[in-house]
Order: structure tokens, then sequence, then C-alpha cells
């Protein structure tokens, strides 16, 4: 169970225990209603405002926090760091104490060094969102893959996950290894010697440089995108050999069992870490997990701005 004074952000899934998990799913999926609506709106976070902090590009995760906070009636400030002080080389430190000074709620921050968000957390007085912190942590998206994968299974105890590709420079794999293993799921890393961290000490996972000889076991095949801006392509002998190695083609893909997953938390590379005709088969949920993103992170917000109240408590019915 985390430290009540980390209750007020959301930095990384190890805060978290599996009553907090599950009950982050059970008010998604409440949400989730709330955004099928006509008009998706509820008034939770009335005259609550939240600012995006992105020092990384992004589509999903900026978009959906944003309609999330929409949804929720929040007030929302775009902090645009390439038009802003940043550039006459204003620190992350000053640059948070500003935006605070404004009067903000919340603030959902993305950087490309690991901790930026915990550190910020520390300087503020705001809750801090980790909306992905360089290899580190991207805790939200775990949540929505979580969400994916409980409404299709019904539940994750014992389910079969395989995490494959470039596993060393991403924060996906650490925040969805750290949330299925916590929800009873088993956690398997397919990878080659070169895109597995130099140690895997204390990770609850069984690791194969074999990507076939998992495919007709798995429940869940997730796919993580080759992270090309972090020299990822140098750790192979080419993105062909990749592929053939690792990749989800569709010879692959036909082997994994009925009702196995494809995940991939985007953006895609096609034709190197999946082929463009696996990724639009009915059983790849991608476009899926997006659209839950929506919810997880009204979710979020809720938990965080809603109520004052810390993450143990039950707050299904308040978004109903
Ligand atoms: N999955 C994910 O974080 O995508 P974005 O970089 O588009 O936010």
């Amino acid at each position: 169970m985390a430290a009540t004074s980390q209750r007020r952000h959301v930095l990384s899934i190890a805060d978290l225990d599996r009553p907090d998990l599950e009950r982050i799913l059970d008010l998604t999926g409440s949400f989730a209603e709330v955004s099928q609506r006509r008009i998706p709106r509820v008034p939770a976070l009335r005259g609550k405002t939240v600012v995006w902090l992105f020092y990384e590009d992004s589509t999903r995760t900026r978009l959906s926090f944003e309609a999330a906070a929409k949804q929720l009636s929040a007030d929302t400030v775009n902090f645009s760091v390439g038009s802003s002080a940043v550039n006459k080389g204003e620190s992350v430190r000053d640059t948070v104490q500003t935006i605070e000074a404004m009067g903000i709620d919340a603030i959902v921050v993305r950087h490309s060094c690991a901790g930026v968000p915990h550190r910020v957390a520390d300087w503020i007085d705001a809750s801090v969102i980790n909306a992905g912190d360089g290899r580190h942590e991207h805790p939200t998206q775990a949540l929505l893959d979580l969400y994916t994968a409980r409404t299709h299974l019904g539940g994750l105890d014992g389910a079969r996950v395989a995490i494959v590709g470039d596993i060393v420079n991403s924060r996906v794999a650490r925040s969805d290894v750290l949330a299925f293993t916590a929800m009873g799921a088993e956690v398997t890393l397919v990878a080659p010697r070169p895109l597995l961290p130099s140690s895997l000490e204390g990770w609850p996972v069984t690791v194969t440089h074999d990507f076939d000889s998992v495919l007709g076991d798995i429940d869940i095949c997730y796919l993580l995108r080759m992270q090309l801006e972090r020299e990822a392509g140098a750790s192979v002998p080419s993105l062909r050999e990749f592929r053939a190695e690792y990749g989800l083609h569709a010879a692959r893909a036909d082997r994994l069992k009925d009702g196995a997953l494809i995940m991939h938390p985007g953006p895609m590379n096609r034709g190197v870490e999946i082929d463009g005709d696996v990724a639009d088969r009915p059983n790849a949920v991608i476009a899926e997990q997006v659209a839950n993103g929506v919810a997880v992170r009204m979710a979020v917000l809720f938990l965080l701005l809603g109520s004052g109240l810390d993450l143990a408590e039950d707050h299904t019915v308040a978004a109903a």
C-alpha cells in the first residue's frame, strides 16, 4: 500500500496494490458508460483546473486526458513547451511553480527523463499524474491495458501475457509488468538480449528469446513499439531481421489460440513489431485500448480531484 502522501498523485503502478487497481478499473467501467452517452459530460470536476505539461510528443495520452477532463467538466490549460519560456532556459522546477501560482489542481507531466513527475510532486501542492517518464513508467497506459484485457478475458488471474520487443526502452513494459502481475497474471518477456534490461532482478517475469515457443500458450500478445528515436534499431542487426524473429506477422498471429488478444500501446511501426494486416484483425484490440484511455483517465482524475478522498475509498456509486 502506498504512503498516504503518494495518494494525491499517480506516479507509478508500484504505488498501487491490487485493491487500488480493482477500484480504478471498476470506476473506469462507470465512466465508460458516461463516455457513451449522447452528451458525455458530468459535473464531477466543475471548478477544477488541470494542466498538461508535455516535454515529449504525444497523441493518445494527451488527447485522452483532455477528453477525460472535459467530460468531467474540468477547466483545462494547454501548456505548449515548444512556445514557452522553457526555450529561454527556464527549469522544470521554475516552470511548474509558475504554473501552480496561477491556480491549478492537477498537472499531467510527460518528460524524457525518468523521475521528473516525482520531482514535480515534491515541488508543488497540486496533484501530479505521470504521463510517461523516460524509460521508467507510464501508469495510466498500464491501467487502460488492464481494463481492456479484463473486459475481454473476464479476469486476469492466471492469464498468460507475453510482452514482446523493445523492453529496455519501454516505460509501458515496466508499468504493465507491475500491473498485470499485481492482478494475478503471469508475464513472459520476449526479446533479444540487447533489447532487455541488463538486470531483471526483482522483475516478476520469465524471459524467452524464442517468440514462436510461447504463441500457442498466451492469452495476450502485447507488442511494444521499437523506439527508434531511442536508438533501438542499433540493438538489432536490422529491422527486417527483428521482424523475422520478433514481429507479429500473419503466420505467427495464426498460431495464437482462439480468444487471445493482440495489444499494442501505439504508435505502431507497421511492418516492424506488428504487420498491418495483423493490427487490423478482430482480436487486435488496439483501437479499443485508445478508447478506454478516456474512461481510465476520467477515473484517475476523479479519484484525485473529485472527492478529496484517497484511492482506498469506494467511489463506484459516486460516478454513476
Ligand atoms: N501510448 C502512448 O503513450 O501514446 P502517445 O505517445 O501518443 O501518448
